[in-house]
């Protein structure tokens, strides 16, 4: 087990212990609010589903660096959801949404508010790394049927995999350890300095970055705490002391947007190749920054706005129509988990009461899917991702967005 699982579980631990969370599962509310998982009122209706409301629990952050995440993966899964007129095997679905925040505390509660109070059937969301984990014993002890949409968190694919938990995001392992040997061979980088949000998803990915870059490092890593509210020149001017001759970089949210507004304001990443796990130049950031947008950078990551299949086009249409904007891929992991819950509540025909059978057929979903194909890894419950490696352009029609100049077929976290 690496340091930043060890991290993970001990933080796991302590939320466990400190507030007895699994003691909850014993008390009358929490097995009342259980026992009517799978149950539900019956909607009549001629035409609509004649079974009991299927309740769809959503943890994501829609405040703080990562609200604009949360945004997108909710509209993915609404956009999925609407396409099959919110209902499958025979169950209007109803979703229900809690505030991830940041915190694990926040995290946890929202959780639990969901399962105890609102008796979800199943929860789907989860942003933050430590967040995933810290709610992994919970969901487990009570056999709640989880998919978590973003949290890379690559413990929850090894040490701590769950049978109640399936990921249809990514591991934290999976964008970056196929570019740490691009970065070195291809792009023929010596002297690399890792930039990445203080925190196990930064850690990991740079952790990751580091078993396939074999190079020389040229500072010690620079690591601004997650959610920065200061002043980034404290940490650009890092990288321009450093004199690198390129960085990787994993920032997210509103992170990446100070981190590049900033940058190009003091021209810091002018003359080295800037490189990184796709996150800091999602459409997300771009549609942010603008004109700031590090043209030219090469990144990592499951999918691309200009993926030319019908899959995509098709996915991309829809959400632009939908939401008058371009998707990002949280957008398009969203949309592929409401596809997984849709499937695998047709598969078992609306019968949700046994989970394990609910849980089989949410690992049996394959399809093709806007990021390429999809299906799980039965070892991990994670999915597994084409990784695409792409460079940072300005389109005529798009505007700064990411074309894919390499693929990395089927790569698969490998569970240890
Ligand atoms: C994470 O905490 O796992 C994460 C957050 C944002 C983007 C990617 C990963």
């Amino acid at each position: 087990m690496s340091e930043i699982e060890r991290y993970l579980d001990s933080k796991l631990g302590e939320d466990v212990d400190r507030r007895g969370f699994l003691k909850l599962s014993a008390s009358a509310a929490g097995l009342a609010a259980l026992a009517a998982c799978g149950g539900g009122t019956v909607t009549p209706g001629p035409s609509g589903p004649t079974g009991a409301e299927f309740k769809l629990g959503i943890v994501l952050p829609y405040s703080n660096v990562y609200a604009e995440l949360g945004s997108s993966i909710t509209n993915g899964i609404q956009l999925y959801l609407n396409k099959v007129g919110n209902q499958a095997g025979n169950r209007k679905i109803t979703v229900f949404k809690e505030d991830e925040k940041v915190s694990t505390d926040d995290a946890v509660a929202a959780t639990k508010k969901l399962v105890e109070q609102t008796s979800v059937d199943m929860i789907a969301g989860y942003v933050l790394s430590p967040n995933a984990v810290a709610n992994r014993d919970y969901l487990t002890s009570n056999k709640v049927p989880t998919i978590i949409a973003n949290a890379g968190a690559n413990v929850i694919s090894r040490a701590k995999k769950s049978d109640f938990i399936y990921r249809t995001s990514f591991s934290n392992w999976q964008p970056t350890h196929p570019m740490g040997s691009y970065v070195q061979d291809k792009l023929g980088l010596k002297n690399v300095l890792l930039v990445y949000a203080n925190y196990p998803a930064g850690a990991e990915t740079a952790q990751s970055f580091r078993e396939t870059y074999t190079g020389k490092f040229a500072a010690a890593d620079v690591a601004p705490p997650l959610g920065y509210t200061g002043d980034w020149a404290v940490w650009v001017s890092k990288i321009t002391a450093a004199n690198p001759d390129g960085i990787y970089v994993f920032l997210s949210g509103t992170d990446s947007v100070g981190f590049l507004n900033k940058a190009n304001e003091l021209g810091a990443l002018k003359n080295i190749k800037v490189t990184g796990s796709g996150f800091f130049v999602e459409q997300d950031v771009l549609g942010s920054v603008g004109d700031r947008a590090p043209v030219g950078a090469v990144s990592g990551l499951h999918w691309a706005l200009t993926l030319d299949t019908k899959e995509n086009k098709d996915f991309v249409a829809a959400y632009r129509k939908a939401y008058n904007k371009p998707p990002d891929v949280f957008a398009m992991d969203g949309y592929d988990t409401g596809r997984v819950i849709v499937d695998a509540l047709n598969a078992v025909k609306g019968d949700t009461k046994d989970p394990t059978k609910f849980l089989a057929a949410i690992g049996a979903v394959s399809f093709k899917s806007p990021r390429g194909d999809f299906k799980f890894d039965a070892a991990t419950h994670n999915v597994i991702n084409p990784v695409y490696i792409r460079e940072l352009v300005k389109d005529p029609q798009l505007g700064y967005t990411n074309k894919v100049v390499a693929t990395v077929a089927g790569v698969a976290d490998p569970g240890k």
